[in-house]
């Protein structure tokens, strides 16, 4: 079993059994090639890069025939079922591991459509996570001025972007807490796009870690070409020094 530090053992969760219709490319978003690699592989290695003792569990759809297990670079990983909704498969990827997983072992999970998170990023989530009994996200304060719509594509009003942040990934929980929130939010009913909002539904407060804005979710056309120029500017930065603003100032 992978030990991350004394006692430690972390798992990573990949929800890659999306079909990326928003792009709508002949093949799943996952599979579209930066610099002569699919996304997933780019993905995966930073992962890795990170931490390379965590055990990955990688939710593909059951009927995939693009993957190719020779983009994971983990020594110990799975492949589980994606679901209907991401929540869905990250709650069967977490199901996979019961019995072999603890409940206060962490969990990061993190969209295979983001290829560009940076390893001091990574660091400082998991920094957090280990420190919060709850859990932790990567997220962003809101920079732009936020419309509500009518409805016919006319503003109906201005929102105030004041504590307004964007959730990304990864999301790291204990592996107990975040089953109980997944399972109790689909037996429940309540529609959850990220492993937050389930967390959040038992009545807790995740803690929002200051992530960058360069570490896009690929889901429009225009974002393959943008998650390109991203990592070839990212190679030349140093891969594990604070690349938090809010940390440098
Ligand atoms: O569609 P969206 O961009 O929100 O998907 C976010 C992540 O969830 C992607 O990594 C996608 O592959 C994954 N996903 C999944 N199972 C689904 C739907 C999406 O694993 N049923």
């Amino acid at each position: 079993m992978s030990e991350c530090s004394a006692g430690e053992r972390l798992w990573l969760v990949v929800p890659a059994a999306g079909r990326g219709r928003r792009m709508g490319a002949e093949l799943p978003k996952q599979y579209l090639m930066l610099g002569g690699r699919p996304v997933l592989a780019h993905t995966l290695a930073r992962l890795h890069q990170a931490f390379p003792q965590a055990k990955l569990c990688l939710c593909l759809d059951p009927d995939d025939v693009h993957f190719d297990p020779v983009w994971v670079p983990f020594a110990e990983w799975r492949r589980t079922p994606g679901g209907a909704e991401r929540a869905d498969s990250v709650r069967q990827a977490l199901s996979a591991l019961a019995g072999e997983a603890r409940d206060e072992d962490l969990v990061l999970v993190h969209d295979v459509a983001r290829p560009c998170v940076t390893l001091a990023a990574l660091a400082r989530l998991a920094a957090a996570l280990r420190e919060d009994p709850v859990g932790a996200l990567l997220a962003t304060p809101v920079a732009d001025t936020m419309k509500r719509d009518d409805g016919r594509q006319r503003i109906a009003r201005t929102e105030s972007r004041d504590g307004l942040w964007q959730a990304q990934t990864p999301q790291g929980f204990r592996y107990g807490l975040l089953r109980r929130a997944l399972h109790e939010a689909a037996v429940g009913d309540v529609g959850v796009t990220d492993e937050a909002s389930a967390v959040e539904a038992l009545g807790l407060s995740p803690r929002l870690v200051p992530g960058r804005r360069d570490n896009i979710k690929i889901t429009h056309p225009e974002d393959l070409a943008l998650a390109g120029h991203i990592l070839a500017a990212q190679q030349g930065e140093p891969l594990v020094a604070s690349d938090n603003p809010q940390e440098e100032t």
